[in-house]
């Protein structure tokens, strides 16, 4: 929808929305009317430089061609079926998912937080129908992310922090470990424990990624217990890391991988993947969702997917976060920059407030986030270039000193 097609002016569109949306999002304060690739551009066709990619989501970019002709092609053929007959684009994409994972089996959800319920669900069914009734018990990180839904927010381990607040008590059956502390989680695990999950780069808890020691750590002491290892990879996955997805990075495998965002090219869609065996916990009537496998969604991730690898964009986001990063290193007040390929946090001093310096990005008509008091976040979408690096620096480095 173009705004002049409308006869409403930036400030009635403002307006509406403070009226009738319930807002519990901090706005950019611009109108998002087109884009394309690396940039977004307001409704009088100014460019913003995009670092933030809708949180790690555009990884081909914005309206990647190929994604934008398998929508339109799908919406012309079939829309919504809901998952009692067969679909082309679902089977297809299921094909190319776990071939290219090295999974069995996947199951489709619509999100993040729905994916991750979906994994929670499968490993605690897994556990009782192998183990007993008491084997549910899962340990996850302290500052992890997972989800806003009650299951994905009850493994979210950050008491206290906004997500959580005010929601009354969360599900039971999770305990939290610090980050990178393999002697931790070791010991959080009880004889009820099912299963670890984590994410392999702490993204919303700060771009923390997590050491070979750590993960490799958890995988074996998962193995010689009998417990599942369970990796969410919605914000690292498909590509964003460096690899296709960020367990790659590390050599182990998961029991079951959560997926989302990268996955879809813009379109919303979730999913986990599992081994056969795991994988058996669900069977007919035990999960399921109206729109997941939405065949306009799966026509659009199949395109997505096919974009990243033939463009090798895990390679090109590898290139582009050390590049990146380098530059990164040489700003004033920096305490530390932290990545995985294309997961980039940069931690200012105290000096430095990370909010402060989203906001000078986006006067400067550059798109970030801002993770922490002192700590802000990039997710270009992976087709950046050097020369988009160079320019984003540039207008970090600009902002930073206005703000000394
Ligand atoms: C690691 C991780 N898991 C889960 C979620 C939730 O995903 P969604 O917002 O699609 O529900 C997020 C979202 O930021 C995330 O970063």
């Amino acid at each position: 929808m173009k705004l002049k097609d409308t006869g409403l002016t930036v400030q009635d569109i403002k307006d509406k929305a403070s009226k009738y949306m319930i807002e519990t999002y901090e706005r950019f304060d611009f109108l998002a009317e087109t884009a394309e690739g690396m940039y977004i551009y307001d409704e009088n066709g100014t460019p913003y430089l995009d670092f933030y990619a809708g949180i790690a989501v555009n990884n081909a970019g914005s309206r990647n061609p190929k994604v934008v002709a398998a929508v339109h092609d799908q919406v012309d053929d079939v829309m919504h079926t809901f998952n009692y007959p067969y679909t082309i684009p679902q089977a297809l994409l299921a094909e190319k998912v776990c071939t290219t994972l090295g999974m069995d089996k996947i199951f489709y959800q619509n999100s993040g937080t729905e994916a991750n319920e979906a994994m929670i669900k499968m490993a605690r069914k897994y556990g009782i129908e192998k183990y007993g009734p008491n084997k549910y018990h899962i340990v996850t990180a302290k500052m992890g992310f997972h989800g806003r839904t009650f299951g994905a927010m009850s493994a979210t381990g950050q008491p206290g922090n906004g997500c959580q607040v005010g929601f009354g008590p969360m599900t039971y059956g999770f305990s939290y470990a610090p980050y990178n502390d393999l002697e931790a989680f070791k010991n959080a695990c009880t004889e009820n424990t099912i299963a670890i999950m984590i994410e392999p780069v702490q993204g919303e808890g700060g771009v923390n990624p997590a050491t070979k020691e750590f993960m490799q750590g958890l995988r074996k002491f998962c193995d010689e217990q009998g417990m599942l290892l369970l990796l969410d990879e919605v914000q690292t996955g498909w590509c964003r890391t460096g690899a296709v997805m960020s367990y790659m990075n590390y050599d182990v495998k998961p029991d079951i991988v959560s997926m989302a965002k990268g996955l879809g090219g813009g379109m919303p869609i979730g999913a986990i993947c599992a081994t056969s065996e795991v994988a058996k916990a669900f069977s007919a009537g035990s999960h399921g969702t109206t729109f997941g496998g939405h065949p306009v969604s799966c026509a659009a991730a199949l395109a997505e997917v096919e974009e990243l690898l033939d463009k090798d964009l895990a390679g090109n986001a590898k290139k582009m976060g050390d590049y990146f990063c380098e530059k990164l290193e040489k700003l004033p007040h920096v305490k530390e920059v932290r990545h995985q390929g294309l997961l980039v946090g940069v931690e200012f001093d105290d000096t430095i407030g990370g909010v402060d310096v989203k906001h000078g990005c986006l006067d400067r008509k550059m798109l970030i986030t801002a993770i922490g008091p002192h700590t802000i976040r990039m997710v270009p979408p992976l087709i950046v270039s050097a020369e988009e690096c160079d320019k984003a620096f540039e207008i970090i480095l600009d902002t930073v000193k206005s703000l000394m």
